[in-house]
C-alpha cells in the first residue's frame, strides 16, 4: 500500500513503517513536526520519504498525502506528565491535528487509522475493558486521545469516512524516549542513576511489546471494518514495582537506587484491554512480556548511540524539573 503515516518519528510509528516496508513492501511518506520526542534516527535504516511538518497544518498536509490510498494517524503528544504540566499542546496535536488529518481524508476518500490508547477508558479495578466500555479519561493527555476518538467516529457517521480506531495497551520496545517508565528504569539502572517510582509502585499495566502492537495496527488498516473500534492488548500485566524490579535483575543493577517518590496527581490504577475482536482479524500478540523486556533491556544495552544524546540533551533538563534531582 501507499501510506501517509503521521508521527513516524516517534517510537511506535517508527517501530510500525520499519515492518511494513520490510514485510508489506508499502511505499510510506512520513510526515512529522519532530518534536521532542521525534527524531529522524528512528528511520534511519527504513527506506521512506519523509516530510517535516504537523499535522494541523493543512498546507504540510497536502503535501505529504499525495498519492497515498490510507492515512495512519500515531501524531500526538504522548506523556502524561507533560500534559499535566503544559496541556495546550496535547489540545493543539490531539484535536486541530486529527481535525486536519480528517478533512484530508474526507476530501480524498482516503481509508484512515487512527491509533489510540487504553487510557480512553480510564482505570479498572477488575476485568478488562473492551471497545463498548464507556470512555472516561483522566488526564489531559487520555481527554485529548478521546477528543480525537470520538472527532473520528463523527466522520464516520456523518460523512461515511472508511476510518477505524485502534486503542492499544502500555507499549514498550527499542526506540522509546527515556521519559516512560521502562526505557527510563533501563537507562537509569544502566548508569547507576535512582530508580523513581511514583506512589506504591502498585498501579497495573497491560504490557504490549512495540512489534506486536504494530502488527496490530497493520491488521487493523487491512482487515478493520470501517467505523469499528480494536483494542490491542498485551499478553500480560504487572504492577510498576514489579516491571522496575525485574529491570534491576535483567541490568545488575543495585535493588537500593529504587526510591518511592510523590504520586503523579490522579494516576489511574489499573488499566486492561479485552483484545478477542482485534483476534477475529488474525492477531495474536507473539511476546510474552518476560521475552520482551529481555529484549528492550538488550537493545538499550547496544544501542549507546540512540540513547546518548538524549541523556546528554534537553532531557537532562526535563528529567531535573520532574524527580527534583540530576541524572548522573
Ligand atoms: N506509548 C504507548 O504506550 C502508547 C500506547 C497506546 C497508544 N499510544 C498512541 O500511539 C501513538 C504514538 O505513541 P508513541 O509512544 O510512539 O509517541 P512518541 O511520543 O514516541 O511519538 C510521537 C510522534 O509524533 C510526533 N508529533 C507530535 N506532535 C505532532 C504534530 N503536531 N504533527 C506531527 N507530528 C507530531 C512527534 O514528533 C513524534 O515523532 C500516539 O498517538 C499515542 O497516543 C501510545
Amino acid at each position: 500500500m501507499r501510506l501517509l503515516v503521521c508521527g513516524a518519528a516517534g517510537f511506535i510509528g517508527s517501530n510500525f513503517v520499519r515492518i511494513r516496508v520490510r514485510d508489506h513492501g508499502d511505499e510510506v511518506t512520513v510526515l512529522d513536526k519532530l518534536t521532542y520526542a521525534g527524531r529522524r534516527e528512528n528511520l534511519r535504516d527504513v527506506d521512506h520519504a519523509f516530510v517535516h511538518g504537523a499535522i494541523e497544518d493543512p498546507d504540510a498536509v497536502a503535501g505529504a498525502v499525495e498519492g497515498a490510498e490510507a492515512i495512519v494517524n500515531f501524531a500526538a503528544e504522548t506523556h502524561v506528565d507533560r500534559s499535566i504540566s503544559g496541556p495546550e499542546a496535547f489540545l493543539r496535536t490531539q484535536m486541530d491535528g486529527t481535525y486536519t488529518l480528517l478533512e484530508t481524508a474526507r476530501e480524498r476518500g482516503l481509508r484512515y487509522v487512527q491509533v489510540s490508547t487504553d487510557e480512553v477508558y480510564g482505570s479498572i479495578e477488575e476485568g478488562s475493558f473492551t471497545e463498548t466500555s464507556p470512555l472516561n479519561p483522566s488526564s489531559p493527555y487520555s481527554a485529548t486521545k478521546t477528543g480525537a476518538d470520538l472527532l473520528v467516529a463523527s466522520y464516520v457517521h456523518t460523512y461515511g469516512l472508511a476510518a477505524s480506531i485502534c486503542r492499544g495497551s502500555n507499549a514498550y520496545g527499542p526506540f522509546q524516549y527515556p521519559e516512560k517508565l521502562i526505557p527510563l528504569m533501563i537507562l537509569n539502572a544502566m548508569h547507576g542513576d535512582r530508580l523513581p517510582v511514583y506512589g506504591d509502585g502498585m498501579q497495573v499495566r497491560n504490557w504490549l511489546f512495540v512489534e506486536d502492537f504494530a502488527r496490530g495496527i497493520g491488521h487493523v488498516l487491512e482487515h478493520g471494518a470501517p467505523g469499528e473500534v480494536y483494542n490491542v492488548g498485551g499478553p500480560d500485566e504487572a504492577a510498576n514495582l514489579d516491571v522496575v524490579r525485574r529491570i534491576v535483575g535483567l541490568t545488575g543493577a543495585d535493588p537500593g537506587l529504587i526510591e518511592h517518590v510523590t504520586d503523579r496527581p490522579g494516576h489511574d490504577r489499573r488499566y486492561s484491554l479485552s483484545s478477542e475482536k482485534v483476534r477475529t482479524l488474525g492477531w495474536a500478540a507473539q511476546v510474552r512480556f518476560e521475552e520482551g523486556l529481555e529484549r528492550t533491556v538488550a537493545w538499550y544495552r547496544d544501542n549507546a548511540w540512540w540513547w546518548e544524546p538524549i541523556r546528554s540533551g534537553e532531557y537532562r533538563a526535563y528529567y531535573e524539573r520532574q524527580y527534583g534531582r540530576a541524572l548522573g
